[in-house]
Protein backbone atom coordinates (compact mmCIF):
# COMPACT_ATOMS: atom_id res chain seq x y z
CA UNK A 1 0.00 0.00 0.00
CA UNK A 2 1.64 3.28 -1.18
CA UNK A 3 1.50 5.94 1.75
CA UNK A 4 0.36 9.22 0.70
CA UNK A 5 1.33 12.35 1.71
CA UNK A 6 0.49 13.39 5.17
CA UNK A 7 1.65 17.42 3.49
CA UNK A 8 -0.37 19.90 1.82
CA UNK A 9 0.08 19.50 -1.65
CA UNK A 10 0.03 22.97 -2.33
CA UNK A 11 2.78 23.87 0.51
CA UNK A 12 5.28 21.27 -0.79
CA UNK A 13 8.31 22.56 -2.24
CA UNK A 14 9.00 21.98 -5.86
CA UNK A 15 11.60 19.54 -5.21
CA UNK A 16 9.00 17.03 -3.04
CA UNK A 17 6.20 17.82 -5.52
CA UNK A 18 8.52 15.77 -7.89
CA UNK A 19 9.54 13.17 -5.73
CA UNK A 20 5.71 12.91 -4.46
CA UNK A 21 5.23 12.30 -7.83
CA UNK A 22 7.88 9.88 -8.67
CA UNK A 23 6.82 8.11 -5.92
CA UNK A 24 3.43 7.61 -6.66
CA UNK A 25 2.11 9.75 -3.16
CA UNK A 26 0.27 12.57 -5.01
CA UNK A 27 -3.44 10.93 -5.01
CA UNK A 28 -5.59 11.92 -7.65
CA UNK A 29 -9.88 12.04 -7.68
CA UNK A 30 -11.14 12.90 -11.58
CA UNK A 31 -14.55 13.89 -11.28
CA UNK A 32 -17.13 12.63 -14.05
CA UNK A 33 -15.99 10.31 -16.01
CA UNK A 34 -17.05 10.09 -19.65
CA UNK A 35 -15.33 11.44 -23.02
CA UNK A 36 -12.81 13.41 -21.39
CA UNK A 37 -12.78 12.34 -17.50
CA UNK A 38 -12.62 8.28 -18.08
CA UNK A 39 -8.89 8.89 -20.78
CA UNK A 40 -7.67 11.80 -18.03
CA UNK A 41 -8.45 9.47 -15.26
CA UNK A 42 -6.53 6.61 -17.08
CA UNK A 43 -3.36 9.00 -17.88
CA UNK A 44 -3.02 10.06 -14.27
CA UNK A 45 -2.97 6.30 -13.21
CA UNK A 46 -1.19 5.32 -15.77
CA UNK A 47 1.53 8.12 -14.78
CA UNK A 48 1.58 5.97 -11.38
CA UNK A 49 -0.22 8.09 -9.32
CA UNK A 50 -3.16 6.43 -7.74
CA UNK A 51 -6.79 7.68 -8.87
CA UNK A 52 -10.08 7.39 -8.12
CA UNK A 53 -13.14 8.08 -10.51
CA UNK A 54 -16.35 9.60 -9.14
CA UNK A 55 -19.34 9.71 -11.58
CA UNK A 56 -23.02 9.59 -10.69
CA UNK A 57 -23.53 7.71 -13.36
CA UNK A 58 -23.21 4.10 -11.29
CA UNK A 59 -24.04 1.89 -14.97
CA UNK A 60 -21.28 3.61 -16.01
CA UNK A 61 -19.29 3.08 -12.95
CA UNK A 62 -20.01 -0.68 -12.90
CA UNK A 63 -18.87 -0.92 -16.19
CA UNK A 64 -15.09 0.53 -15.40
CA UNK A 65 -14.90 -2.04 -11.95
CA UNK A 66 -15.82 -4.89 -14.14
CA UNK A 67 -13.22 -4.44 -16.74
CA UNK A 68 -15.27 -3.30 -19.67
CA UNK A 69 -13.80 -0.50 -21.28
CA UNK A 70 -16.99 2.06 -21.81
CA UNK A 71 -15.23 4.23 -24.81
CA UNK A 72 -15.08 1.90 -27.35
CA UNK A 73 -14.88 4.79 -30.12
CA UNK A 74 -11.44 6.10 -28.49
CA UNK A 75 -8.77 4.12 -29.94
CA UNK A 76 -5.73 3.61 -27.81
CA UNK A 77 -7.32 3.82 -24.39
CA UNK A 78 -8.43 0.28 -24.04
CA UNK A 79 -4.89 -1.21 -23.55
CA UNK A 80 -4.14 1.94 -20.77
CA UNK A 81 -7.71 0.51 -18.97
CA UNK A 82 -6.56 -2.93 -18.68
CA UNK A 83 -3.57 -1.85 -17.09
CA UNK A 84 -4.39 0.18 -14.45
CA UNK A 85 -7.39 -1.68 -13.82
CA UNK A 86 -5.16 -4.95 -13.65
CA UNK A 87 -2.53 -3.11 -10.85
CA UNK A 88 -5.29 -1.49 -9.19
CA UNK A 89 -4.13 1.98 -9.84
CA UNK A 90 -7.33 3.14 -11.15
CA UNK A 91 -11.30 2.51 -10.01
CA UNK A 92 -14.64 3.70 -9.80
CA UNK A 93 -17.22 5.35 -7.40
CA UNK A 94 -20.87 6.80 -7.33
CA UNK A 95 -19.07 7.64 -3.23
CA UNK A 96 -17.79 11.25 -3.99
CA UNK A 97 -17.03 11.17 0.25
CA UNK A 98 -15.07 8.27 -0.53
CA UNK A 99 -12.89 9.56 -2.69
CA UNK A 100 -12.02 13.56 -2.29
CA UNK A 101 -11.17 13.52 1.29
CA UNK A 102 -8.17 11.21 0.40
CA UNK A 103 -7.50 13.34 -2.65
CA UNK A 104 -4.62 15.67 -3.23
CA UNK A 105 -5.85 16.87 -6.83
CA UNK A 106 -8.96 16.80 -7.79
CA UNK A 107 -10.27 17.07 -11.34
CA UNK A 108 -13.34 18.03 -12.60
CA UNK A 109 -14.52 16.72 -16.19
CA UNK A 110 -18.02 17.61 -15.32
CA UNK A 111 -20.62 18.60 -18.09
CA UNK A 112 -21.52 22.10 -19.29
CA UNK A 113 -24.36 21.57 -21.47
CA UNK A 114 -26.89 24.98 -21.90
CA UNK A 115 -30.30 24.98 -21.79
CA UNK A 116 -32.80 24.95 -24.54
CA UNK A 117 -32.70 28.92 -24.77
CA UNK A 118 -28.68 28.54 -24.99
CA UNK A 119 -27.72 29.86 -21.22
CA UNK A 120 -24.79 27.59 -20.13
CA UNK A 121 -25.79 25.22 -17.46
CA UNK A 122 -22.87 24.98 -14.56
CA UNK A 123 -25.54 22.85 -12.44
CA UNK A 124 -22.85 19.98 -11.86
CA UNK A 125 -19.88 21.86 -11.17
CA UNK A 126 -22.02 24.28 -8.70
CA UNK A 127 -23.03 21.03 -7.12
CA UNK A 128 -19.80 19.19 -7.04
CA UNK A 129 -18.15 22.31 -5.48
CA UNK A 130 -21.19 22.13 -2.74
CA UNK A 131 -19.69 19.03 -1.46
CA UNK A 132 -15.90 20.03 -2.11
CA UNK A 133 -16.25 22.38 0.57
CA UNK A 134 -17.55 19.45 2.98
CA UNK A 135 -15.03 17.45 1.98
CA UNK A 136 -11.68 18.70 0.38
CA UNK A 137 -8.80 17.49 2.21
CA UNK A 138 -6.59 20.53 3.34
CA UNK A 139 -4.33 21.74 0.82
CA UNK A 140 -5.68 19.72 -1.80
CA UNK A 141 -5.99 21.63 -5.83
CA UNK A 142 -8.84 21.68 -7.61
CA UNK A 143 -8.51 21.61 -11.37
CA UNK A 144 -11.18 22.21 -13.50
CA UNK A 145 -10.99 20.63 -17.20
CA UNK A 146 -14.61 21.57 -18.16
CA UNK A 147 -15.04 23.93 -20.90
CA UNK A 148 -16.55 27.54 -18.61
CA UNK A 149 -16.94 30.84 -19.87
CA UNK A 150 -13.78 33.43 -19.11
CA UNK A 151 -14.88 34.87 -15.25
CA UNK A 152 -16.87 31.79 -13.91
CA UNK A 153 -14.14 30.76 -12.12
CA UNK A 154 -13.07 33.58 -10.58
CA UNK A 155 -16.89 35.34 -10.21
CA UNK A 156 -18.91 32.19 -8.97
CA UNK A 157 -16.80 28.44 -8.86
CA UNK A 158 -14.17 30.09 -5.88
CA UNK A 159 -17.08 31.24 -3.66
CA UNK A 160 -18.94 27.75 -3.96
CA UNK A 161 -16.39 26.00 -3.02
CA UNK A 162 -15.11 28.63 0.18
CA UNK A 163 -18.53 29.10 1.72
CA UNK A 164 -20.81 25.79 3.15
CA UNK A 165 -20.63 24.63 6.15
CA UNK A 166 -16.69 25.16 6.58
CA UNK A 167 -15.13 28.63 5.39
CA UNK A 168 -12.16 27.70 3.51
CA UNK A 169 -10.09 30.06 1.44
CA UNK A 170 -8.22 29.65 -1.86
CA UNK A 171 -4.76 29.60 -1.73
CA UNK A 172 -4.70 29.00 1.75
CA UNK A 173 -6.87 25.77 2.18
CA UNK A 174 -6.64 24.81 -1.41
CA UNK A 175 -5.96 25.78 -4.61
CA UNK A 176 -7.89 26.49 -7.90
CA UNK A 177 -6.43 26.35 -10.86
CA UNK A 178 -8.51 25.39 -14.83
CA UNK A 179 -6.29 22.89 -17.40
CA UNK A 180 -9.54 23.40 -20.13
CA UNK A 181 -9.35 20.40 -22.61
CA UNK A 182 -8.71 20.70 -26.11
CA UNK A 183 -8.78 17.50 -26.96
CA UNK A 184 -11.28 16.49 -29.99
CA UNK A 185 -13.30 13.27 -29.20
CA UNK A 186 -12.40 9.95 -31.17
CA UNK A 187 -8.99 11.94 -31.19
CA UNK A 188 -8.11 11.82 -27.54
CA UNK A 189 -5.03 9.45 -27.55
CA UNK A 190 -3.24 11.35 -30.16
CA UNK A 191 -3.99 14.78 -28.34
CA UNK A 192 -3.58 13.91 -25.24
CA UNK A 193 0.07 12.92 -26.85
CA UNK A 194 1.09 15.88 -28.80
CA UNK A 195 -1.09 18.56 -27.92
CA UNK A 196 -0.25 21.49 -25.42
CA UNK A 197 -1.99 21.53 -21.81
CA UNK A 198 -3.45 25.52 -21.13
CA UNK A 199 -2.87 25.94 -17.59
CA UNK A 200 -4.14 28.97 -15.33
CA UNK A 201 -4.45 29.44 -11.56
CA UNK A 202 -5.63 31.40 -9.02
CA UNK A 203 -2.50 32.09 -8.15
CA UNK A 204 1.26 31.92 -9.50
CA UNK A 205 2.31 28.96 -7.09
CA UNK A 206 -0.99 26.60 -7.94
CA UNK A 207 -0.26 27.43 -11.63
CA UNK A 208 3.55 26.46 -11.34
CA UNK A 209 2.63 23.27 -9.32
CA UNK A 210 -0.87 22.68 -11.65
CA UNK A 211 1.85 22.69 -14.47
CA UNK A 212 4.51 20.09 -12.67
CA UNK A 213 2.03 17.42 -12.49
CA UNK A 214 0.67 17.69 -16.01
CA UNK A 215 4.13 18.16 -17.54
CA UNK A 216 4.90 14.62 -15.68
CA UNK A 217 1.41 12.65 -16.47
CA UNK A 218 1.54 13.49 -20.00
CA UNK A 219 4.84 14.57 -20.91
CA UNK A 220 3.63 17.18 -23.43
CA UNK A 221 4.63 21.65 -23.91
CA UNK A 222 2.47 23.15 -20.57
CA UNK A 223 1.02 26.46 -21.79
CA UNK A 224 1.18 28.46 -18.18
CA UNK A 225 -2.10 31.33 -18.87
CA UNK A 226 -1.57 34.46 -16.71
CA UNK A 227 -5.18 33.49 -14.64
CA UNK A 228 -7.95 31.11 -14.98
CA UNK A 229 -10.18 32.89 -17.33
CA UNK A 230 -7.30 33.90 -20.01
CA UNK A 231 -7.11 29.99 -19.91
CA UNK A 232 -10.80 29.29 -20.61
CA UNK A 233 -11.00 32.55 -23.12
CA UNK A 234 -8.32 30.68 -25.41
CA UNK A 235 -10.17 27.20 -24.97
CA UNK A 236 -13.35 29.35 -26.39
CA UNK A 237 -11.45 31.28 -28.83
CA UNK A 238 -10.21 27.99 -30.70
CA UNK A 239 -13.21 26.37 -30.98
CA UNK A 240 -15.70 29.57 -31.84
CA UNK A 241 -13.07 29.92 -34.66
CA UNK A 242 -14.22 26.68 -35.54
CA UNK A 243 -17.90 27.98 -35.48
CA UNK A 244 -17.56 30.97 -37.47
CA UNK A 245 -15.47 29.77 -40.11
CA UNK A 246 -18.03 26.85 -40.40
CA UNK A 247 -20.71 29.37 -40.99
CA UNK A 248 -18.70 31.16 -43.68
CA UNK A 249 -18.37 28.45 -45.65
CA UNK A 250 -21.70 26.69 -45.23
CA UNK A 251 -22.98 30.20 -46.49
CA UNK A 252 -20.53 30.50 -49.20
CA UNK A 253 -22.31 27.02 -50.02
CA UNK A 254 -25.59 28.12 -50.32
CA UNK A 255 -24.32 31.39 -52.68
CA UNK A 256 -22.07 28.61 -54.55
CA UNK A 257 -25.19 26.37 -54.99
CA UNK A 258 -26.90 28.97 -56.88
CA UNK A 259 -23.90 30.20 -59.10
CA UNK A 260 -22.64 27.03 -60.24
CA UNK A 261 -19.75 26.33 -57.91
CA UNK A 262 -18.82 23.35 -56.53
CA UNK A 263 -17.10 24.52 -53.07
CA UNK A 264 -15.05 21.71 -52.58
CA UNK A 265 -12.91 22.80 -55.78
CA UNK A 266 -12.85 25.67 -54.70
CA UNK A 267 -11.91 25.18 -50.93
CA UNK A 268 -9.05 22.75 -52.49
CA UNK A 269 -7.10 25.84 -54.24
CA UNK A 270 -7.73 28.50 -51.20
CA UNK A 271 -5.84 25.19 -49.59
CA UNK A 272 -2.90 25.85 -51.56
CA UNK A 273 -2.24 29.02 -49.96
CA UNK A 274 -0.13 29.10 -46.72
CA UNK A 275 -2.83 31.24 -44.52
CA UNK A 276 -5.62 29.56 -45.56
CA UNK A 277 -7.08 27.13 -42.98
CA UNK A 278 -9.55 24.38 -44.08
CA UNK A 279 -12.92 24.52 -43.08
CA UNK A 280 -15.74 22.56 -44.71
CA UNK A 281 -20.08 23.13 -44.82
CA UNK A 282 -22.30 20.68 -43.42
CA UNK A 283 -25.33 19.71 -42.38
CA UNK A 284 -24.98 21.78 -39.02
CA UNK A 285 -22.46 21.91 -36.16
CA UNK A 286 -23.29 19.88 -32.94
CA UNK A 287 -21.49 18.16 -29.99
CA UNK A 288 -21.16 19.16 -26.69
CA UNK A 289 -18.49 21.68 -27.37
CA UNK A 290 -18.58 24.08 -30.84
CA UNK A 291 -22.25 25.08 -30.69
CA UNK A 292 -22.27 25.29 -26.43
CA UNK A 293 -18.67 27.80 -26.57
CA UNK A 294 -20.17 30.00 -28.77
CA UNK A 295 -23.21 30.74 -26.30
CA UNK A 296 -20.72 30.45 -23.22
CA UNK A 297 -18.84 33.56 -25.15
CA UNK A 298 -22.23 34.82 -25.76
CA UNK A 299 -23.31 34.67 -22.22
CA UNK A 300 -20.34 36.07 -20.52
CA UNK A 301 -21.30 39.67 -22.79
CA UNK A 302 -24.67 39.78 -21.43
CA UNK A 303 -23.94 41.81 -18.59
CA UNK A 304 -21.80 43.90 -20.69
CA UNK A 305 -23.15 45.09 -24.13
CA UNK A 306 -25.04 42.89 -25.97
CA UNK A 307 -24.23 44.28 -29.31
CA UNK A 308 -20.88 42.91 -28.94
CA UNK A 309 -19.82 39.64 -30.53
CA UNK A 310 -22.19 39.64 -33.55
CA UNK A 311 -20.00 37.65 -35.81
CA UNK A 312 -20.40 34.97 -33.46
CA UNK A 313 -24.68 35.33 -33.18
CA UNK A 314 -24.43 35.77 -37.00
CA UNK A 315 -22.08 32.15 -37.10
CA UNK A 316 -24.75 30.54 -34.78
CA UNK A 317 -28.03 31.29 -36.68
CA UNK A 318 -26.43 30.26 -40.24
CA UNK A 319 -24.76 26.98 -38.89
CA UNK A 320 -28.65 26.71 -37.12
CA UNK A 321 -30.59 26.99 -40.64
CA UNK A 322 -27.88 24.09 -42.21
CA UNK A 323 -30.75 21.30 -41.10
CA UNK A 324 -33.23 23.06 -43.04
CA UNK A 325 -31.05 23.64 -46.07
CA UNK A 326 -30.09 20.10 -46.39
CA UNK A 327 -33.89 19.06 -46.35
CA UNK A 328 -34.56 21.51 -49.15
CA UNK A 329 -31.70 19.85 -51.12
CA UNK A 330 -34.12 16.64 -50.64
CA UNK A 331 -37.42 18.89 -51.60
CA UNK A 332 -35.91 20.09 -54.97
CA UNK A 333 -34.14 16.44 -55.81
CA UNK A 334 -37.52 15.13 -55.17
CA UNK A 335 -39.08 17.54 -57.19
CA UNK A 336 -36.76 16.57 -59.96
CA UNK A 337 -37.88 12.74 -59.86
CA UNK A 338 -41.94 13.80 -59.63
CA UNK A 339 -42.23 12.67 -56.03
CA UNK A 340 -43.85 13.61 -53.17
CA UNK A 341 -41.82 13.97 -49.89
CA UNK A 342 -45.23 12.28 -47.96
CA UNK A 343 -44.68 9.02 -48.31
CA UNK A 344 -41.36 8.96 -49.38
CA UNK A 345 -38.62 6.79 -47.81
CA UNK A 346 -36.06 8.51 -47.20
CA UNK A 347 -32.86 6.84 -45.06
CA UNK A 348 -30.78 9.17 -42.95
CA UNK A 349 -27.30 7.54 -43.04
CA UNK A 350 -24.96 8.86 -39.84
CA UNK A 351 -26.67 10.41 -36.56
CA UNK A 352 -23.83 11.64 -34.97
CA UNK A 353 -22.66 14.93 -34.73
CA UNK A 354 -19.37 14.30 -36.59
CA UNK A 355 -17.35 11.45 -38.24
CA UNK A 356 -16.60 8.34 -36.15
CA UNK A 357 -17.69 9.02 -32.75
CA UNK A 358 -20.70 7.70 -30.83
CA UNK A 359 -21.95 10.82 -29.71
CA UNK A 360 -25.58 12.74 -30.97
CA UNK A 361 -25.54 15.44 -28.85
CA UNK A 362 -27.12 18.51 -30.56
CA UNK A 363 -26.67 16.54 -33.68
CA UNK A 364 -27.87 17.79 -37.07
CA UNK A 365 -30.01 14.65 -37.59
CA UNK A 366 -32.10 15.18 -34.77
CA UNK A 367 -33.45 18.55 -36.58
CA UNK A 368 -33.47 16.54 -39.67
CA UNK A 369 -35.39 13.70 -38.29
CA UNK A 370 -37.84 16.52 -36.94
CA UNK A 371 -38.89 17.81 -40.17
CA UNK A 372 -38.71 14.90 -42.04
CA UNK A 373 -41.02 13.71 -39.37
CA UNK A 374 -43.67 16.92 -40.05
CA UNK A 375 -43.49 16.41 -43.91
CA UNK A 376 -44.29 13.14 -43.13
CA UNK A 377 -41.75 11.11 -44.84
CA UNK A 378 -41.32 7.59 -44.02
CA UNK A 379 -38.02 7.55 -42.06
CA UNK A 380 -35.13 5.12 -41.96
CA UNK A 381 -31.81 5.21 -40.36
CA UNK A 382 -28.79 3.62 -40.37
CA UNK A 383 -25.76 4.73 -38.34
CA UNK A 384 -22.81 1.80 -37.76
CA UNK A 385 -22.74 3.45 -33.76
CA UNK A 386 -26.49 3.24 -33.20
CA UNK A 387 -27.48 -0.31 -35.15
CA UNK A 388 -30.82 -1.58 -33.72
CA UNK A 389 -31.26 0.79 -30.81
CA UNK A 390 -34.32 3.35 -30.11
CA UNK A 391 -32.84 7.42 -31.46
CA UNK A 392 -35.29 9.79 -31.86
CA UNK A 393 -38.28 7.40 -31.15
CA UNK A 394 -37.45 5.93 -33.96
CA UNK A 395 -35.83 2.10 -34.62
CA UNK A 396 -32.36 2.48 -36.30
CA UNK A 397 -31.88 -0.14 -38.84
CA UNK A 398 -28.77 -3.01 -38.57
CA UNK A 399 -27.64 -3.72 -42.02
CA UNK A 400 -26.47 -0.45 -44.51
CA UNK A 401 -27.84 -2.36 -47.47
CA UNK A 402 -31.41 -3.15 -46.00
CA UNK A 403 -31.78 0.27 -44.58
CA UNK A 404 -31.05 1.37 -48.25
CA UNK A 405 -32.83 -1.03 -50.43
CA UNK A 406 -35.63 0.53 -52.06
CA UNK A 407 -35.29 3.72 -50.48
CA UNK A 408 -36.65 6.89 -52.71
CA UNK A 409 -33.90 9.13 -51.00
CA UNK A 410 -30.28 9.40 -48.66
CA UNK A 411 -29.68 11.70 -46.55
CA UNK A 412 -25.47 11.42 -46.08
CA UNK A 413 -25.12 13.20 -42.43
CA UNK A 414 -22.46 11.61 -41.13
CA UNK A 415 -19.30 11.05 -43.14
CA UNK A 416 -18.20 7.97 -40.74
CA UNK A 417 -15.79 5.64 -42.34
CA UNK A 418 -18.06 2.87 -43.72
CA UNK A 419 -20.25 4.83 -45.78
CA UNK A 420 -16.48 6.59 -47.69
CA UNK A 421 -16.65 3.70 -50.27
CA UNK A 422 -20.70 3.96 -51.23
CA UNK A 423 -20.93 3.34 -54.67
CA UNK A 424 -22.78 5.07 -56.73
CA UNK A 425 -24.07 2.14 -59.43
CA UNK A 426 -24.97 0.26 -56.08
CA UNK A 427 -26.81 2.38 -54.83
CA UNK A 428 -28.46 3.53 -57.87
CA UNK A 429 -29.42 -0.61 -58.06
CA UNK A 430 -30.85 -0.90 -55.15
CA UNK A 431 -33.20 2.39 -54.36
CA UNK A 432 -36.95 2.80 -55.76
CA UNK A 433 -35.65 6.26 -56.41
CA UNK A 434 -32.28 7.12 -56.80
CA UNK A 435 -31.92 10.67 -54.77
CA UNK A 436 -29.40 11.40 -52.56
CA UNK A 437 -27.87 14.51 -50.52
CA UNK A 438 -24.37 14.08 -49.39
CA UNK A 439 -23.82 16.55 -46.58
CA UNK A 440 -20.43 15.47 -45.93
CA UNK A 441 -18.52 15.60 -49.25
CA UNK A 442 -18.21 12.10 -49.28
CA UNK A 443 -19.50 11.35 -53.18
CA UNK A 444 -17.56 12.00 -56.57
CA UNK A 445 -20.46 14.03 -58.00
CA UNK A 446 -19.89 13.00 -61.73
CA UNK A 447 -19.27 9.38 -61.06
CA UNK A 448 -22.91 9.68 -58.71
CA UNK A 449 -24.45 11.22 -62.20
CA UNK A 450 -23.41 8.56 -64.60
CA UNK A 451 -24.52 6.16 -62.38
CA UNK A 452 -28.16 7.64 -62.34
CA UNK A 453 -28.49 9.04 -59.18
CA UNK A 454 -29.93 12.38 -58.58
CA UNK A 455 -27.17 14.21 -57.12
CA UNK A 456 -27.66 17.03 -54.62
CA UNK A 457 -24.78 18.43 -51.95
CA UNK A 458 -24.46 21.16 -50.02
CA UNK A 459 -22.47 23.54 -51.83
CA UNK A 460 -22.05 21.26 -54.44
CA UNK A 461 -23.11 23.29 -57.93
CA UNK A 462 -21.55 22.95 -61.17
CA UNK A 463 -21.77 19.52 -61.36
N1 LIG B 1 -16.55 15.70 -25.44
C1 LIG B 1 -15.60 16.46 -25.95
O1 LIG B 1 -15.22 16.31 -27.07
C2 LIG B 1 -14.96 17.57 -25.14
C3 LIG B 1 -13.76 18.14 -25.60
C4 LIG B 1 -13.18 19.14 -24.87
C5 LIG B 1 -13.81 19.59 -23.71
N2 LIG B 1 -14.98 19.04 -23.31
C6 LIG B 1 -15.59 19.55 -22.08
O2 LIG B 1 -15.30 18.62 -21.04
C7 LIG B 1 -16.39 18.59 -20.11
C8 LIG B 1 -16.86 17.17 -19.95
O3 LIG B 1 -17.38 16.75 -21.19
P1 LIG B 1 -17.54 15.23 -21.57
O4 LIG B 1 -17.69 15.18 -23.04
O5 LIG B 1 -16.51 14.39 -20.93
O6 LIG B 1 -18.95 14.92 -20.90
P2 LIG B 1 -19.58 13.49 -20.64
O7 LIG B 1 -21.04 13.69 -20.57
O8 LIG B 1 -19.03 12.48 -21.60
O9 LIG B 1 -19.02 13.10 -19.20
C9 LIG B 1 -19.40 13.77 -18.04
C10 LIG B 1 -19.56 12.76 -16.93
O10 LIG B 1 -19.86 13.47 -15.72
C11 LIG B 1 -20.81 12.71 -14.99
N3 LIG B 1 -21.51 13.58 -14.06
C12 LIG B 1 -22.51 14.48 -14.29
N4 LIG B 1 -22.84 15.12 -13.16
C13 LIG B 1 -22.03 14.62 -12.18
C14 LIG B 1 -21.89 14.88 -10.80
N5 LIG B 1 -22.66 15.80 -10.19
N6 LIG B 1 -20.98 14.17 -10.11
C15 LIG B 1 -20.21 13.23 -10.71
N7 LIG B 1 -20.30 12.96 -12.02
C16 LIG B 1 -21.18 13.64 -12.74
C17 LIG B 1 -21.71 12.12 -16.05
O11 LIG B 1 -22.41 10.99 -15.57
C18 LIG B 1 -20.70 11.79 -17.16
O12 LIG B 1 -20.23 10.47 -17.06
C19 LIG B 1 -17.43 19.57 -20.65
O13 LIG B 1 -17.25 20.82 -20.07
C20 LIG B 1 -17.11 19.63 -22.13
O14 LIG B 1 -17.52 20.85 -22.71
C21 LIG B 1 -15.55 18.03 -23.98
Amino acid sequence: MIKQTAEKLIELNMDDIKKSLKNGRIFVCAIGTGRIGLPTALSFAHSGLPTIGVDVNSKLVQMINSGDFPLKDEPGFDKMFDEVIKNKNFHATTNIEEAVPHSDVILLSLPTPMSKDHIPDYSALISVGKNLNKLLKPGSLVVVESTVQPGFIENEFVSVIETGTRKLKVGKDFGMAVCPEIANPGEIWKDFKNLPRLVGALDKRTADIVAEIYRYVFGVEIVLMPDCKSANAAKLTSNVFRDINIAFVNELAILFEKLGIDILKVLEACDKKYNFQIHYPGAGVGGPCLPVNSYQILNSVRNLDNNMLKIIKAARKINEKMPCHVVDLLLDALNEAGKKVKGSTVVILGLSYKPNVRDIQLTPAEEIIKKLENLQAKIKIYDPYFKSVKVFSHNTESNLMDAITNADAILLITAHNEFHDLSPTLLASKMTTPIIVDSGGLLDAVAAKKAGLIFRGIGRGGI
